[in-house]
């Protein structure tokens, strides 16, 4: 296994190898850039199938969270940590105190969260090890479950590109087909139905599923079948590369936006998606209400801050679409220019104050 050169290493400043056998901890923490602030992201718990797929996972993640960070106004730089292990079985109080250890030993270049795979209460044991955690429990000063604020951010995304798109002042009697039912996706339905939208609903847990029918008189589809539902929208709150060579072809939608990390299999779904003319709000600056929320944790929680920071995601993304469209590029490359641009001003300004 390669690590510099691997396709995602993309001048990642750190990645630490952790182990702690009494713990049962085997983890990767990757920084890439802490420009900006200090490297914030969430700790995810996964059975990767071998140590080569944690370390692709979390470069990817790590450098989504960079772009994640500066596209939203944040003075914080990107990092993910992923422990190799199956959170159903392997999960004890010892090895996040462990990894709560490792973070530590990191003194503030990296600040952990929850995951897929870990929970808010879990981060409530990696305090007890480090205090460079956000995402507590409310009872430990925390904000607690951030998937609302996410929800919350990617409801204003899709506005805005709806705007963009139709010129439509809001959601209502539109149709959206959504992908995932978890603590994002279902708190995005329950925005959806309040607005006055139409959903088309698939999980591949069937019970989730049934109950979308039963609180927002929902239609189900199979978990195949969302790509080629008929709706307006879709929105992707499951997993990553949900945007690939099989599925691209079968949307009938106009725009896509979700919170699910990494939707673009590849950089080139992102041109056959704006071939197709459909218009796709990049995931990291959609998805970032969560990190808005989390972040504020560290200069004294402010409710109303926050939700000006998560309106702000349909502002951002109206720059981006206009600036895409203006320089002929998919909307991701438009995003990515606005991240980079961001750290290359905040470089400049760092060199001329050490010369
Ligand atoms: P979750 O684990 O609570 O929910 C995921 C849901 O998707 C589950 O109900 C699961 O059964 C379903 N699912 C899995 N595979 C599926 C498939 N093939 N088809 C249909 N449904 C499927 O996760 P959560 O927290 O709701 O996050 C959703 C996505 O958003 C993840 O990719 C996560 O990384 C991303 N995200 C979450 C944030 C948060 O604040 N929770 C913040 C930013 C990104």
């Amino acid at each position: 296994m390669t690590v510099f050169a691997q396709e995602d290493f993309a001048d990642h400043e750190q990645v630490v190898f952790v182990s702690d056998a009494a713990a049962g901890l085997k983890a990767l923490i990757a920084i890439h850039d802490t420009t900006l602030g200090p490297a914030l992201g969430g700790c995810r718990m996964y059975p990767y199938a071998d140590e080569a797929a944690a370390l692709r996972d979390v470069l990817r993640l790590s450098r989504g969270m960079t772009w994640k960070a500066a596209a939203s106004g944040l003075d914080l730089g990107g990092g993910k940590a992923v422990i190799i292990g199956d959170p159903r079985s392997q999960k004890t109080p010892a090895l996040l105190q462990a990894m709560g250890r490792a973070v530590e030993r990191l003194a503030g270049r990296y600040i952990t969260a929850e995951d897929v795979g870990t929970t808010v209460a879990d981060f409530a044991e990696v305090r007890k090890a480090t205090r460079h955690v956000v995402g507590l429990p409310v009872e430990l000063g925390g904000t607690g479950d951030p998937s609302p604020t996410t929800a919350l951010g990617v409801f204003h995304g899709l506005a805005a590109a709806a705007r963009h798109r139709w010129g439509a002042a809001s959601l209502a009697g539109s149709h959206v087909a959504v992908q995932g039912l978890g603590n994002v996706g279902w708190h995005l339905c329950q925005l959806l139905h309040e607005a006055g939208a139409a959903l088309t609903v698939s999980d591949v847990d069937a019970s989730r599923a049934a109950k979308a029918v039963a609180s927002f008189a929902a239609r189900v589809v199979s978990p195949d079948a969302i790509y080629a539902a008929e709706a307006e929208i879709f929105a992707p709150c499951a997993m990553g590369a949900v945007l690939n060579d099989e599925t691209v072809a079968q949307l009938r939608c106009a725009i896509v936006g979700g919170a699910a990390n990494n939707q673009l299999a590849r950089e080139e779904h992102g041109e056959q998606l704006r071939t197709r003319g459909i218009l796709y709000a990049p995931d990291f600056v959609i998805n970032a209400g969560g990190m808005i929320r989390v972040a504020s944790e560290r200069d004294g929680f402010d409710e109303g801050v926050v939700d000006r920071g998560v309106a702000g995601i349909g502002d951002t993304l109206l720059a981006i679409f206009q600036g895409a469209e203006a320089d002929g590029v998919p909307t991701e490359t438009a995003a990515l220019h606005l991240a980079q641009a961001r750290l290359s001003q905040a470089r400049a300004v760092q060199a001329a104050l050490a010369a």
